[in-house]
């Protein structure tokens, strides 16, 4: 994915040996705050603030929005460890949501769960790019004063109705992790339409002193955040400008790869298909998919016949994992809070769900190979 065009910018920052975010005397001079701009157009946000990673991320996303210790945050229960992980990090209890055989949050858990009117916030993680029906999220939301926080590590390019999943809540989060849409080796961005949540997240990264000034959109507020400096933490989760000019160069390339793997999902998921024994949910009409994995539920076979496939498939090279074992998307791992909530559907759902990365440079051949391989693999056991 990385090209002459990230070499050159990368480069470029090295040679003016301005690594520092805030080493420059204005936003147009600094590559994290033009990464953030140009994200935040992307997204279509009005406010786009860098960090280090998604997690640093959602952390700061929960304090912005006044999450407390001891405060209960939902989060379904199909996500990555970093994600409770987040929650706990601000000292908050995750309370987990059963997943629907769609792989999206079930909506009639959520609204079980929330009914006590115990719970302040949702951090909903759009785990593997899939969406659940956002209008009746933000219904149940509105209805039980719970803060709606997007966790979109994973959906930079999926739209729902035309507008980007992560957009729709008071925060958003999303990676830029090597394994993500844009790759920075790490790295995350919170966005928010919200200036105070903007500026808060600003302070929290670690904008210090008149460093606000080095911010694209903050002229206007200079008393304010004059007010607000030093009123908060500088926990220094800061972006350098060396990852951002790699990222920098890799917006413009988002819709073109979303649309490349897009058509090689769409070709795996026919031959794939062709199979009695698999089942991959179908992505509802109003979601833009960015299918950088792919996701599909091993059905009328026992854990060992399993075992025997994914055994199979590794002497071909294709190195696919259910989540079961020491994965750390298995929630029943997660031992670092206690689970009230057992969540026994979305457990028996996704150890028999295999995930398996789109990689960005599959041909349409090396996506028939691999189709037809799994294939074979699974006939061999049966
Ligand atoms: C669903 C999900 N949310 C959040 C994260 C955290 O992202 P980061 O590694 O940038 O902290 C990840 C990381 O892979 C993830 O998969």
């Amino acid at each position: 994915m990385l090209n002459d065009e990230v070499n050159s910018s990368v480069l470029e920052t090295l040679r003016k040996q301005r690594l520092f975010r805030y080493d420059c005397n204005s936003p147009e001079e600094s590559e994290v705050s033009i990464f953030e701009k140009k994200f935040a157009t992307y997204v279509g946000t009005q406010y786009a603030v860098a960090m280090n990673s998604c997690s640093s991320a959602l952390f700061v996303a929960l304090l912005c929005a006044g999450i407390k210790p001891g405060d209960k945050v939902a989060v379904p229960a199909f996500t990555f460890i970093a994600v409770p992980s987040s929650i706990v990090h601000a000292g908050a209890l995750p309370v987990l949501v059963e997943v629907t055989e769609d792989y999206v949050m079930d909506l009639n858990d959520f609204e079980t769960k929330v009914a006590d009117g115990n719970v302040k916030a949702l951090m909903l993680s759009y785990m593997r790019g899939r969406v659940p029906n956002l209008e009746k999220v933000i219904e149940i939301c509105n209805k039980y004063n719970v803060i709606f926080l997007e966790d979109a590590a994973h959906s930079l390019g999926v739209l729902y109705s035309q507008t980007q999943t992560g957009t729709f809540g008071l925060a958003g989060a999303f990676s830029t992790q090597s394994y993500k849409m844009i790759d920075g080796g790490e790295g995350g961005v919170l966005v928010t339409n919200d200036k105070n949540i903007a500026f808060k997240a600003m302070l929290y990264a670690g904008c210090y002193e008149h460093n606000w000034e080095k911010h694209f959109g903050t002229k206007e507020d200079a008393a304010k955040l004059k007010d607000m400096t030093n009123s908060i933490p500088a926990y220094n989760f800061r972006m350098s400008n060396l990852t951002a000019s790699v990222l920098n160069p890799q917006l413009k390339k988002i819709e073109g790869r979303v649309e490349f793997l897009n058509n090689n999902y769409a070709t795996l998921v026919d031959i794939l298909l062709k199979c009695k024994n698999i089942r991959i949910p179908a992505f509802e009409e109003n979601v833009r998919p960015a299918a950088d994995s792919i996701q599909w539920e091993f059905i009328n076979l026992s854990e060992h016949q399993i075992n025997q496939i994914i055994a199979g498939l590794a002497t071909h090279g294709i190195e696919i994992n259910v989540f079961n074992g020491s994965n750390a998307r298995s929630f029943w791992n997660w031992m670092f809070f206690e689970q009230n909530e057992k969540c026994p559907f979305t457990k028996e759902l996704i150890q028999k769900t295999v995930d398996y990365r789109l990689r960005g440079n599959l041909s349409f051949g090396d996506i028939e190979l691999i189709g037809n391989t799994i294939l074979n693999e699974i006939c061999n056991v049966l």
